[in-house]
């Protein structure tokens, strides 16, 4: 369903992101400054926004769990960062970025990035009992962006979510089974916030490891890290530019 407001200039873009480190390098290239009321207090999420041309972007990031002194990663925190963010800044779209797991097999390198299709699947959610299968499984869309894909030469697929980075096998043939392109732990939980609030919304992956290669995600993923936000970096900027003067329509 079109909506009106998908039909106006993309005024409010949030960036959906767990962690900083993924996100440090936006933050600074696009001079985002940190606002403290923008969010609910007693959440650990923060919000950084600048003015850039005339979309009014605010990244928000999920923060720090102060037990552990590590980011708030996995859907639940998103879930929660995407109701807050929705809420307080009422995005015409919702970008959620961040790195993820990829395939060699589907064409997959480090630092390839993938801009979400179709829908979006949660790859660990087990639940065979008619009905509650396919509400576990999700397919939460995901907007319509294949202009934007192609116009930017980005790779596009099915985006998986799950809570864990370990590999499981049970959990690969789910991902197998979705023809899934990208193996992380946010976006399926911000996609259903999104459907429930009307809001068009995309992900953008980069990968940090290669799921169907002999290793272990946890290694390559934190040797790859900072490469694979780079990459990030560089196509969000590249979005932010191409997105000036157009509708979520004009995406498709
Ligand atoms: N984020 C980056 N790599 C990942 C993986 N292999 N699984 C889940 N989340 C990830």
């Amino acid at each position: 369903m079109i909506t009106s407001d998908e039909l106006k200039p993309i005024n409010n873009l949030v960036i959906l992101m767990a962690m900083r480190d993924e996100a440090q390098p936006i933050i600074k290239s696009l001079e985002l400054k940190e606002n403290l009321g923008a969010l609910h207090v007693q959440l650990p999420m923060r919000c950084y926004q600048n003015q850039i041309g005339r979309i009014n972007v605010s990244l928000v990031i999920a923060g720090i769990d102060d037990r552990h002194q590590v980011d708030n990663i996995g859907s639940e925190a998103a879930t929660l960062m995407a109701y807050e963010s929705i809420t307080q800044l009422q995005p015409d779209l919702i970008i959620s970025a961040g790195t993820a797991g990829g395939f060699a097999s589907r064409g997959a390198d480090i630092g390839t990035i993938y801009v979400s299709e179709e829908h979006f699947v949660y790859h660990d959610r087990h639940v065979p009992i008619k009905g509650y299968h396919d509400s576990s499984i999700g397919k939460y869309p995901a907007a319509k962006v294949s202009r934007l894909a192609k116009n930017l030469h980005l790779k596009t697929g099915i985006i998986s979510t799950g809570s864990s980075l370990e590999k499981s096998d049970k959990d690969i043939l789910v991902i197998d089974e979705h023809n899934a392109v990208a193996k992380e732990m946010e976006a399926a939980g911000i996609a259903w916030v999104a459907m429930l609030f009307n809001i068009p919304m995309m992900a953008l992956k980069s990968i940090t490891n290669l799921v169907d290669h002999d290793n272990k995600s946890e290694s390559e993923f934190i040797k790859n890290l900072s490469y694979a936000s780079q990459c990030l970096h560089d196509k969000v900027l590249e979005i932010v530019d191409y997105l000036q003067n157009k509708t979520v329509q004009d995406l498709e």
